[in-house]
């Protein structure tokens, strides 16, 4: 009997071992998936049976010279087959998920009141989706553009979604902008190819959007993996203490694992794996090398933000230094892999306007545009329950609202579905120290060049950075019609004349 029990484990050793090697080469997490699913489950997890439940006999699941009309297992997986995507997202469109939680390391109740940025070891947990900007489902993942980091926070106080990108500063200001940007960025709806004319044509028009464009073309749009990146939710915050003062931030998520980019190595080696950066997630997080962001705060108080000379409700530019103080939150950690992408990152719905008591939000245009098109492209894309689904539930909810395409859960039984009612549905909470004042806000259409300028010289520290930027430009612009390219040249120029020298210099190399 010991004898068998030994010679059990023994061979379930070795089949592990056997399964997770490959020669002498020890597989990475992603490549063993399928060999632990087996190790997990030495024995077929069940019987196999049609989506209504009935067993699948054997002979089914050959159809040739069969009568196919009568095979429901066939007419079962197929039909299912042709229905099994949903709408692609637009603009950030190929991603990737995990779970973790955010941690807080600092005391911030002075600023905000809000649950999740409480209590000093308080732990939220959470869902990220990583993603590319421009490519479409399938696209590389090593490409210079602009990179997405959606953050579901579970609080007690509902989800609180944070939208943030690779960049501090997001292309522009007025909502409108959106559709036309991104299909300027897009395929062309002709040739069905990248266009660097559309591209450039649309910048000389919007120059506003070059700021943005000149982050990504720089190092910062190649990073290294997602874990090597900064990601910032760009607009300004307003928060609120539990006295009902309120304070205004800016968060930046630094990365623990250091800023790193390709530009040593080039793009060329790593865009062949067109997953580069979704690999190099699930791995990491599969071998226990947790990546980590540490979250920041630049703080202003009410006063202190109607005494500036610039904007600072623009998410195209940057804080001046000198005008804010920061503070330490906590971090972001991320533990897990989803078990299933499709369920985890294809249906979650993040939506900017999913705020907590605490961070009333931001108040600039865009930010308000953005909460009225995230919920309709969420209903376009996964109906109007769309907040039933699993990943994108709430620790906690109870409404009025009922029915619709499902999921609808338990659809709150037999509760009365009208507010307000006399037979005790659900009752609003009363929050004294809620401000009842918003700031309301006026922005300006002028084109300023300033923060471009002061990207190329400031944010950029050596001419190594400058001149691989500016050998990016010229590449792209190489590509492009004759009256854009000169347009485009010259406004390069009007940003600063080194930029301009430069890439007309590269231009003519090419
Ligand atoms: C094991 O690794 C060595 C050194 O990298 C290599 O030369 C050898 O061919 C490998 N052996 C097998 C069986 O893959
Ligand atoms: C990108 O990486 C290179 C090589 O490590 C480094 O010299 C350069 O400063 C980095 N760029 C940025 C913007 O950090
Ligand atoms: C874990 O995976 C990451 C990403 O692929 C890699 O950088 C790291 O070296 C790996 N660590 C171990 C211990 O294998």
């Amino acid at each position: 009997m010991k004898g068998i029990v030994a010679c059990v484990f023994v061979c379930f050793v070795l089949t592990s071992v056997s399964c997770c090697e490959n020669g002498n080469v020890t597989l990475q997490p992603a490549q063993r998936q399928l060999c632990e699913f087996k190790i997990k489950h030495p024995k077929p997890i069940g019987v196999l049976t049609t989506t209504a439940g009935r067993p699948v006999e054997l002979r089914e699941t050959v159809t040739v010279n069969s009568e196919l009309i009568s095979n429901e297992f066939l007419l079962d997986t197929m039909m299912h087959f042709d229905q099994e995507r949903v709408p692609e997202r637009v603009a950030h469109a190929k991603g990737t998920a995990a779970f973790g939680y955010f941690e807080v390391t600092h005391d911030i109740s002075e600023y905000t009141k809000a649950d999740v940025f409480n209590g000093i070891g308080r732990k939220t947990p959470l869902l990220v989706r990583f993603s590319t900007g421009i490519q479409s489902l399938g696209g590389p993942d090593v490409s210079r553009e602009q990179k997405g980091l959606a953050i579901k926070f579970y609080t007690k106080d509902g989800n609180f979604d944070l939208l943030c990108l690779q960049t501090p500063v997001y292309f522009y200001t007025d909502p409108l902008y959106f559709n036309s940007l991104i299909h300027a960025l897009k395929r062309n709806p002709n040739t069905n190819l990248f266009d660097e004319t559309s591209k450039w044509d649309f910048i000389i028009q919007r120059p506003k959007v070059l700021h943005t464009h000149l982050w990504t073309q720089s190092d910062y749009g190649i990073a290294t993996s997602y874990r090597n990146m900064d990601f910032f939710p760009i607009h300004t915050y307003e928060l609120s203490n539990k006295k009902g003062n309120r304070y205004y931030v800016r968060f930046n998520f630094r990365t623990e694992q250091g800023l790193r980019n390709l530009s040593d190595v080039g793009i060329a080696e790593p865009s062949r794996d067109t997953d580069y950066y979704n690999r190099d997630l699930y791995n990491a997080i599969g071998n226990k090398s947790y990546p980590s962001w540490r979250l920041e705060l630049d703080v202003m108080n009410s006063d202190e933000i109607r005494h500036l000379d610039y904007n600072p409700f623009d998410v195209s530019r940057q804080w001046k230094t000198g005008t804010y103080h920061t503070v330490q939150v906590g971090r972001l950690v991320l533990n897990k892999n989803p078990g299933n992408m499709f369920k985890v990152s294809e249906l979650s719905a993040f939506n900017p306007g999913s705020l907590v008591p605490g961070i009333p939000g931001p108040v600039d245009f865009l930010f308000k545009s953005r909460r009225l098109f995230y919920r309709d492209t969420q209903n376009y894309r996964l109906r109007v329950n769309h907040n039933n689904i699993d990943v994108n539930q709430p620790l906690y909810a109870k409404t009025y609202t009922r029915d619709g395409l499902p999921p609808v859960n338990d659809n709150m039984r037999d509760a009365p579905n009208y507010y307000p009612n006399s037979f005790n549905g659900p009752e609003p909470v009363v929050d004294e120290s809620q401000p009842w004042k918003r700031l309301i806000i006026f922005e300006s259409n002028a084109v300023d060049l300033e923060p471009h300028s002061h990207f190329y010289n400031h944010v950029l520290t050596d001419d190594g950075q400058r001149q691989r930027l500016a050998d990016v430009l010229a590449e792209s612009l190489a590509a492009v019609t004759q009256p854009v390219q000169r347009k485009a040249l010259k406004l390069l120029a009007l940003v600063d004349k080194d930029l301009g020298k430069r890439v007309k210099a590269g231009l003519k190399k090419t």
